[in-house]
């Protein structure tokens, strides 16, 4: 059966107002419409509200890459879900850069995730593992960890609302960018799943979307695409360039165009 995908472009700490806006309008002239394929933009705190003047909905929907989960007060230089309600439809919560760069704990990253739906944002979980943790045999303790904090403040019905991207450390590309094995996506994928079988119950494990993320562009991101529990792509680097980010996009078309003739045939 044909799947539902998602890409979302995560432009991190890049892109000014004009040149955000100018890789939109770029965007928007090589990017199709397909009723199978969502296509998500995170830019910048600042540019999120011009932004969003100019985008085309029925293309391309908007993230925001980061919040703070009270919804008002005395917290200097924050921003919070609330405030963000009208404007994104996601938030990622738990990036690796967040976690390593600024600290934040698996306790704070449950109360973002709490406060995103609270606000009626999705949250788009990150979870993965560093190199160290990979190599010392943690890799399923690490996710296991990220996941139940993250998930612990919600119901089964809101669990399937999450989307969930699997970010290994190591596979990032500012990071040590190795490039992750298909297979070893998949289990990592498949791990996730289980877990929220198992904590959530198969139906709330069969709705939740499972992203991954880590070095994807448009010559690899087909081999992860095509994997049983991979429902889209976490793209940094190459998000930001136009060819590229495009170009993911077209291997998404190609695949669901794909397995929609396969369902035809049968
Ligand atoms: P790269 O695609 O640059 O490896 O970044 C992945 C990522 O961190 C997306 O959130």
């Amino acid at each position: 059966m044909s799947k539902r995908i998602l890409i979302v472009g995560n432009w991190k700490m890049h892109l000014n107002a004009s040149q955000a806006s100018l890789l939109l309008h770029r965007l928007h002239e090589r990017i199709k419409i397909h009723r199978n394929i969502e296509v998500v933009l995170a830019p910048s705190m600042l540019v999120l509200q011009p932004l969003s003047t100019q985008v085309d909905r029925r293309k391309f929907r908007l993230a925001a890459q980061n919040a703070y989960y009270k919804d008002e007060g005395a917290f200097t230089g924050e921003v919070s879900f609330s405030m963000l309600q009208d404007l994104v439809h996601y938030v990622i919560i738990g990036h690796s850069e967040r976690r390593l760069h600024f600290h934040e704990d698996l306790e704070v990253v449950r109360d973002k995730v709490a406060s995103a739906v609270r606000n009626s944002i999705t949250p788009l979980l990150c979870v993965g593992e560093t190199g160290q943790e990979r190599h010392a045999g943690e890799t399923k303790q690490v996710l296991h960890d990220q996941i139940t904090t993250a998930l612990s403040n919600l119901t089964a019905d809101e669990i399937e609302e999450v989307v969930i991207a699997y970010e290994p450390v190591w596979a990032i590309s500012t990071f040590e960018g190795e490039i992750a094995k298909p297979d070893d996506v998949e289990s990592g994928l498949k791990f996730i799943r289980k877990q929220i079988a198992e904590l959530y119950g198969n139906k709330a494990a069969k709705a939740v979307r499972l992203l991954y993320g880590g070095s994807v562009d448009d010559q690899i991101v087909r081999s992860y695409l095509e994997l049983e529990d991979c429902d889209g792509a976490l793209v940094g680097g190459a998000s930001l360039n136009y060819h590229k980010f495009a170009g993911i996009v077209d291997s998404a078309y190609r695949l669901v165009q794909a397995q929609g003739e396969d369902d035809a045939g049968q």
